[in-house]
């Protein structure tokens, strides 16, 4: 396994989470959404004042994954009031599990899910949450692979454009 570390986000770090955030959103779904509603999205969920925000917020925990001296992924979770669409106190939402496409099926991907796991039972909640495009197949194959399962849909909206993501949870034992 490469040299690891996971950094727990603070402001100091913004630009990290803002270039990581712009870096994988824009690689993973810019051949699949017309270039103005991708900007429309960048500009605004990454925006610095916004992630300023989540970052200041209790319920909100951003983890950075560093390779060497490299940020190369991070998490964003949510607990009680942060939570977005299921506000279940047993419940830990991953908003975010993201990582560079060059750092992609190395297995660091394990050590996202794992961390998202460790915070959960640290906190003592009894499953995970998360929202994924439907179109997202790696993404729900490897939810799958950590036995998600789907439990409704919502909303998702990129730009102008509204899309459909699948709500999934995985029980903590
Ligand atoms: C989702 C993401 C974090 C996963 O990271 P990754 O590097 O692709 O995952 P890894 O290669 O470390 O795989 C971890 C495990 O999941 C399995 N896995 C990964 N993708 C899989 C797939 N599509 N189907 C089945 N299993 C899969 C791997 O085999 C591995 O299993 P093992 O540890 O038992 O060998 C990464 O692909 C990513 O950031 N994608 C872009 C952003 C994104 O789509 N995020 C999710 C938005 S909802």
């Amino acid at each position: 396994m490469e040299d690891y570390q996971f950094v727990r986000g603070t402001a100091s770090l913004v630009s990290v989470i803002q270039m990581l955030s712009i870096e994988t959103f824009s690689e993973t779904f810019g051949d699949q959404n017309h270039a103005a509603d991708l900007a429309l999205f960048l500009k605004k969920a990454y925006a610095t004042e916004k992630l300023l925000r989540e970052l200041a917020d209790s319920d909100t925990f951003f983890y950075l994954l560093y390779v060497g001296e490299e940020a190369v992924g991070y998490l964003k979770l949510n607990v009680d009031s942060a939570q977005s669409d299921i506000h279940d106190p047993a419940a830990l939402e991953v908003e975010r599990i993201y990582m560079k496409r060059a750092y992609q099926g190395r297995g660091l991907g394990h050590l996202l899910m794992n961390k998202a796991i460790e915070i959960a039972n640290d906190l003592e909640k009894c499953y995970l949450w998360l929202g994924v495009w439907e179109k997202n197949e790696h993404a729900l194959g490897y939810y799958r692979h950590y036995d998600f399962y789907q439990i409704g849909m919502h909303d998702f909206v990129v730009g102008n454009d509204v899309q459909t993501d699948l709500l999934m949870r995985k029980d903590l034992a």
